[in-house]
């Protein structure tokens, strides 16, 4: 089984050597747990130590965000864009289609052929799917008020279109990073509920406080062709990203 090295100190140990070529895997956690760093780190490392390319495409933040935080652990994401090897993909779906932001995505994944992937997060592409789509499925279906199929939920739109985006991801031959966003209190994975089930496996951040700081953990619940034995171990994030005692 080939193996990714996602580069995060101590993270490739606790996967057996990295995460299997091709795999999705989701990776959940709280607000604040450290997802988006773990993900921007995963890219940064993949091309400064692997020469793997890589895209980050966010539907939470501004590509001025991204930089900022990146600059925070000294990673120059600009200068990566430039040499190639990283590409920044921001959609605010608010202001497009969602059609035209699937054909954007399909393009740059076609013409930038990235070894790595990391989206953040299905959990807003789901809300913009329930809200939006929902509407555009029965504009584009060019449906009569009357003729609507009254099974067609926004919710049911919303499951659809997760289960078609996360086979998409797994059709194009990458090792993709999947965030999802994780509520408080939950008996699943992820927020969607149904992710967890199509994702080759599962990291989960956690993050407790105590007293005045905080116990970040992580543990791997799910990984296909993996020996993931050794359960959790606790996290940092530091100035250098995050780091895995
Ligand atoms: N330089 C730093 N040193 C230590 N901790 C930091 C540093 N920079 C950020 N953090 C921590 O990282 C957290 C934010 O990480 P990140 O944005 O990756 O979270 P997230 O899981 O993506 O959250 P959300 O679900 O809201 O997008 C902050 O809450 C803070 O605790
Ligand atoms: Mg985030």
């Amino acid at each position: 089984m080939e193996r990714i090295k996602t580069g995060i100190k101590g993270l490739d140990s606790l996967l057996d050597g990295g995460i299997p070529k091709n795999n999705l895997v989701l990776l959940s956690g709280q607000t604040g747990a450290g997802k988006t760093i773990f993900g921007l780190q995963y890219l940064v490392k993949g091309a400064v130590k692997y020469k793997e390319k890589g895209v980050f495409i966010s539907f939470e933040q501004s590509r001025e965000d991204v930089i900022l935080q990146t600059k925070e652990f000294g990673w120059d994401v600009e200068e990566l864009e430039k040499k190639k090897m990283l590409k920044i993909l921001i959609f605010k779906p608010t202001k497009i289609r969602l059609s035209s932001i699937m054909a954007q995505f399909e393009k740059t994944i076609d013409e930038f052929k990235p070894n790595r992937l990391v989206f953040d997060s299905i959990s807003t592409y789901g809300v913009y799917a329930e809200t939006i789509s929902f509407f555009e499925t029965i504009m584009d279906l060019g449906l009569k008020k009357e003729n609507i199929n009254f099974s067609m939920t926004p919710e049911s739109v919303k499951r659809k279109m997760i289960m078609e985006i996360m086979s998409k991801i797994k059709s194009y031959g990458l090792t993709a990073l999947v965030i999802s966003e994780l509520p408080e209190v939950t008996n699943y994975l992820s927020r969607d509920t149904i992710s967890e089930f199509m994702a080759d496996g599962v990291i989960l951040l956690k993050h407790v406080p105590i007293g005045e700081s905080l116990n970040r953990s992580i543990e791997v619940r799910k990984m296909r062709y993996t020996d993931m034995g050794e359960g959790s171990r606790s996290y940092n994030i530091t100035n250098k990203g995050i780091v895995i005692e």
